[in-house]
């Protein structure tokens, strides 16, 4: 055969063939391409929706037949199987694994109860069944105030638009039990209409407005955080707010900064405890959650990095992409989660995590020994007749040494987000043991006790509760009534309102 240009030399009407030929593929490809991009942008932004609901709908089922797939992602977060080194969605009761939290927490609802936290979806469940919240009957009251219920649920900022915020807030937990059903879901994050993202606790917005700033401006990409920070905080009740005193208001201690000593500081001005600490009598705090504010201390944070970003990241089903809802430890996922970002092995990336906790947690142990000798040797010290002027300082450390481990040890995330600022803390922390221990060994000395105080026997949990006197059969029978004959009343009484909700079909 001659070459193609020869035979086009000679019969000219061969190079227009294939020429219209070329253009015809390429015209058809074209279509093929504007074809598919055109469906693609049909699925992300125009939805028909199913259904028609308000922004006060708690009920994620509903909003997820418009949503489906972001509606599936998020009810794998009933899933529990997943445990990586410290952290994972598996029920671990976190006493067994280190029974010295019980002697830190002594004389607070800690003590009795503490779990891993399991995923989203459990979050009423889990409050259902702490030791925390008690075993409330209808004569018996719940030792938590209902402002417990305020990271829990939807249906929370349906009853605040329905009963006001600090009426919300009010009475024990278990007077609006009956209101709160519906797991951590869509109206907490999104607006009805827009889907966008929404602030709907008060809580955030009102640190924000303390500061002189104003949420609403925030970025899309801080608002990947700040739906998080809704929850994932430092907060404390506050029983003084001009205009609803006595109401345990939840307030975030903000107003000097997120650090550990700017909170310390916010705290100690106001005088606040959490509780009296069983043992040592010391002012304690609990920490909450601090991840927010730790974890704006971090390499990824000051890179604009989102939570979103790592525990939410975008995943692809049958060419679409979505967000993921499943929101877990991202060690569940690192091709999504890190190597968007990072080209290194899943492998090294898993590898430098582990690295980061194991240090942190290393240092939080020893801090967490030093502290347990130093409320059963404050403990010493007011037995052998110390008097309060002589413990004050003592206290005030302990006090100071306690909040700083707990920051850290509560700040979920805290070594992996900000390992550098989480180590500060707790180098503080250990600072502050050694300091209030020798005060107290100078003093147990002045008493005319010279030995080594001894460090009780907590091997176990169970050893642990029964050093400090915790009834547990009490409590457990207390629990179990209240799962039998309280709880099942309240999710009668939900049911009926939920029937009652309206749902309109689109005409
Ligand atoms: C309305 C409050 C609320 C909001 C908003 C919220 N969380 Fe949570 N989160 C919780 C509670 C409560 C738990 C513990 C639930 C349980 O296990 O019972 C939790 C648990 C978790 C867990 C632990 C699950 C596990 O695998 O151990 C992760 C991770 C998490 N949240 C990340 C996030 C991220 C990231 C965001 C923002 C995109 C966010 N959360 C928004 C309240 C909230
Ligand atoms: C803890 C907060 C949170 C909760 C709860 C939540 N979302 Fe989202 N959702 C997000 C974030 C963050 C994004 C990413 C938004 C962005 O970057 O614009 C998102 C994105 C979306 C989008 C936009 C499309 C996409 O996939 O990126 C839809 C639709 C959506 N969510 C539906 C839902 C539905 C339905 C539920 C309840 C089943 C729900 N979300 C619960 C935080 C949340
Ligand atoms: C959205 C992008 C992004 C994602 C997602 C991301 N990173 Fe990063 N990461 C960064 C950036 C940017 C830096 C800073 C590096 C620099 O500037 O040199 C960084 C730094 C780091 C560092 C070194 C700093 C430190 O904190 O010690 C480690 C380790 C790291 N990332 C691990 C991870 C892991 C593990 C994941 C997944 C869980 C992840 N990253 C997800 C962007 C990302
Ligand atoms: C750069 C990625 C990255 C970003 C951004 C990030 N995290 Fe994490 N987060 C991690 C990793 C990695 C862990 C450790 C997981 C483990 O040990 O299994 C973790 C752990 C957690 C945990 C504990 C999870 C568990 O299984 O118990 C929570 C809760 C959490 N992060 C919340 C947040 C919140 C809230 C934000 C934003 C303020 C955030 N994270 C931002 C990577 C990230």
């Amino acid at each position: 055969m001659k070459p193609l240009s020869e035979q086009i030399k000679k019969r000219p009407v061969i190079g227009w063939a294939l020429f219209l030929a070329t253009a015809a593929v390429v015209f058809l490809l074209g279509m093929l391409a504007s074809s598919i991009m055109q469906r693609r942008a049909e699925a992300t932004f125009a939805y028909t929706p199913q259904v028609k609901y308000d922004q006060f709908e708690p009920r994620n089922e509903v909003w997820g037949q418009n949503f489906p797939r972001e509606y599936q992602s998020f009810m794998q977060t009933r899933d529990t199987s997943l445990r990586t080194k410290y952290n994972g969605s598996a029920t671990i009761d976190m006493l067994e694994v280190d029974p010295r939290l019980v002697v830190l927490w002594a004389g607070y609802g800690f003590s009795k109860d503490y779990n891993q936290a399991r995923g989203h979806q459990y979050a009423v469940k889990d409050i259902w069944n702490t030791l925390r919240t008690g075993g409330p009957t209808s004569e018996r009251k719940s030792p938590m105030p209902n402002t417990c219920w305020t990271c829990k649920s939807p249906d929370v900022p349906r009853l605040m638009n329905e009963v006001g915020i600090a009426e919300f807030y009010s009475g024990s937990w278990d007077t609006k039990g009956h209101q709160i059903v519906n797991a951590i879901g869509c109206a907490d994050c999104h607006d009805s209409q827009t889907m966008n993202l929404r602030i709907s606790r008060p809580a955030l917005i009102e640190a924000f407005n303390r500061q002189g700033k104003d949420i609403s401006q925030a970025s899309h990409q801080e608002m990947r955080s700040l739906v998080c920070a809704q929850c994932h905080v430092e907060y404390y009740f506050d029983k003084h707010r001009p205009g609803s005193e006595e109401v345990p208001y939840l307030t975030f201690p903000w107003d000097n900064g997120m650090s550990a000593e700017a909170m310390e500081s916010y705290y100690d001005a106001k005088d606040f405890s959490d509780w009296t600490h069983q043992l040592s009598k010391a002012p304690m705090l609990k920490a909450q959650h601090p991840g927010y504010e730790i974890y704006l201390t971090g390499t990824h944070a000051s890179r604009g990095v989102s939570c979103a970003d790592c525990h939410m990241p975008y995943i692809s089903e049958g060419g679409q992409k979505f967000t993921s809802h499943h929101i877990v430890s991202p060690l569940k996922n690192v091709s999504n989660s890190c190597q968007v970002c990072h080209r290194e092995e899943t492998e090294h990336l898993v590898r430098d995590v582990y690295e980061r906790q194991d240090r942190i947690i290393e240092n939080r142990n020893t801090l967490e020994e030093l502290l347990v000798h130093a409320h059963v040797e404050a403990k010493k010290a007011w037995d052998l007749g110390a008097t309060e002027q002589q413990m004050q300082d003592v206290l005030l450390d302990i006090r100071h040494a306690q909040w700083r481990w707990d920051y850290a040890a509560a700040s979920h995330g805290g070594s992996f987000h900000s390992p550098v600022e989480t180590g500060r803390v707790i180098a503080t922390g250990i600072d502050l043991a050694q300091e209030a221990r020798l005060k107290l060994a100078r003093l147990l000395a002045s008493l005319g006790y010279n030995e080594q105080v001894p460090y009780p026997d907590i091997s176990t949990k169970a050893k642990a509760q029964q050093y400090i006197g915790l009834n547990m059969e009490q409590l457990e029978a207390e629990k179990s009534e209240f799962l039998k004959t309280l709880l099942p009343q309240w999710l009668a009484t939900a049911r009926e309102r939920e029937a009652g909700y309206p749902v309109q079909t689109p005409n």
